[in-house]
């Protein structure tokens, strides 16, 4: 099971260079090319989705994958360098980085679960690209919206 105690090797995920690089680009232009391709009744209609976005959806799903994977696998994360604020941080509500950073040491095998819920998001989305499966990438891109409500940053 990935989301069990890592060996003390394994690396410690830094967590804004995982959102930055793998995870938040990658939603938005999911949600992006999913919201561009609805038909009249809102569904997600394959043959609305240009052919060269099947490429860039793969490569969504592959940046993805690797990004829960490394949220999954990481022996303790970093929320964001000392001193560093949270992107919301200030605003009403929004967590701070000390916040954060409590909640991933306190709840490491759930934050890890929740790196794996990434993870799957990512390999299913690779799959439903590899077969034009349009109702499944709908099914996955409204999903990947609950994984993120869900992890520790809401
Ligand atoms: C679709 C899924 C997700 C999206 C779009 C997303 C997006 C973001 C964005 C935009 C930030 C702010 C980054 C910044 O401050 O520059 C962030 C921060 C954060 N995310 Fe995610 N995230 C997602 C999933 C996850 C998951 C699954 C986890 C946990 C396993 C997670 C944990 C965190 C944490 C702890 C932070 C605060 C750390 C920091 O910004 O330094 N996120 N995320």
């Amino acid at each position: 099971m990935v989301s069990a105690v890592p060996g003390a090797d394994a690396p410690v995920a830094n967590l804004r260079i995982t959102m930055q690089t793998n995870v938040n680009p990658q939603a938005l232009a999911l949600w992006d090319i999913a919201n561009r391709a609805m038909d009249a009744k809102g569904d997600l209609a394959g043959s609305k989705i240009p052919s060269d976005n099947w490429a860039t959806l793969l490569k969504i799903g592959k940046d993805l994958e690797e990004g829960g994977r490394t949220l999954a696998t990481s022996n303790g994360a970093v929320a964001a360098p000392p001193g560093a604020k949270l992107q919301d941080e200030g605003n009403f509500g929004a967590s701070t980085a000390v916040d954060v950073q409590r909640f991933i040491d306190a709840k490491s095998a759930e934050f890890r679960g929740h790196g794996l819920d990434l993870q799957k998001t990512g390999a299913g989305l690779v799959k439903a690209v590899g077969t034009h499966d349009a109702k499944r990438l709908s099914a996955l891109a409204g999903s990947l919206d609950e994984v993120r409500e869900s992890s520790v940053e809401s």
